[in-house]
């Protein structure tokens, strides 16, 4: 695996690639690696014969008062842990380079509609962060596939309408959530957890299950299991953002007749905001 920080050298090795007619996917990141990132490049090897992995926090996806100045940033770890695995390159470019005309005059990309429920209205602004970076990794990698997990579900829908709409020549791929032994969806953030909450953190998976549970058994008040799915939170020590069941495609209003439904939520544990979600297709 080679190490690349400069956008010369990668279109010089990305070249290189073309030439053998090689595919080429990317995987976005911030970082701070785990077991689930390592199966999105297992994933992205399935599509192509190269992957870039890109390690970038990204300033414009966080809000005031969030945890850019301490989001965990691990290089090193990051870096040994990628040699083990099928990345071909770890490009890991500067803010500078992301962003050459200084953030404030950044040429922004923004999707209407889809970014501003859920996640959209807890972290104003932070998908229009999300749409403008990725924007810009698929600009300076030219990938041919790009995996996104889907422990971001709102992200995923959100790029993938980028993509269509923009007619941008990259597949998106969606790949599994990967679980701790006891349910918690593995998430860099889940280092914020103090080890009671620790404890605590696979309430907001086993909520979700439960409401999977229930709509599988033909329950349709979709409001009363969202309700149910809160106070479970709640007695878990949570402090929910929301619970929801919606439509899986485009997180549209849920109806009877949907066959394909996602149960998604965001919930404060402590200092750490979780999220996760289940599909559902019945
Ligand atoms: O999911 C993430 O880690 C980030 O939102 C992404 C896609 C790498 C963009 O910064």
């Amino acid at each position: 695996m080679i190490f690349i920080e400069d956008k010369h050298e990668l279109k010089e090795e990305l070249a290189e690639w073309r030439h053998a007619r090689d595919h080429v996917a990317i995987v976005p990141t911030m970082g701070n690696l785990h077991p689930g990132h390592v199966s999105l490049v297992d994933v992205a090897k399935e599509h192509a014969e190269r992957v870039v992995v890109t390690v970038f926090v990204n300033p414009t996806q966080f809000g005031e008062g969030e945890d850019f100045e301490t989001y965990p940033r691990t290089f090193d770890k990051d870096t040994r842990r990628l040699k083990t695995v099928a990345a071909d390159v770890l490009f890991a470019p500067s803010v500078e380079t992301v962003y050459p005309f200084g953030i404030e005059s950044a040429t922004a990309v923004t999707v209407p509609g889809l970014t501003e429920n859920f996640c959209g209205s807890f972290r104003p602004g932070h998908f229009d962060g999300v749409t403008t970076v990725v924007a810009r990794l698929f600009a300076l990698v030219r990938p041919d596939v790009a995996v996104f997990g889907q422990k971001d579900y709102q992200q995923q829908l959100v790029i993938r309408r980028m993509v269509e709409d923009l007619n941008l020549p990259v597949t998106i791929i969606t790949a599994a959530t990967i679980r701790e032994d006891d349910g918690l969806a593995m998430s860099s953030r889940n280092v914020y957890l103090s080890d009671d909450e620790r404890e605590k953190a696979p309430a907001l998976y086993q909520a979700l299950a439960d409401v999977e549970r229930q709509l599988r058994d033909g329950v349709g008040d979709f409001d009363a299991l969202e309700r149910q799915a809160s106070n479970e939170l709640e007695r878990a020590g949570f402090l929910p953002e929301y619970v929801a069941v919606r439509r899986a495609a485009d997180l549209g209003p849920a109806e009877e007749a949907c066959r394909e439904l996602v149960v998604l939520a965001a919930a404060n544990l402590g200092q750490a905001r979780l999220i996760d979600n289940v599909l559902v297709k019945l």
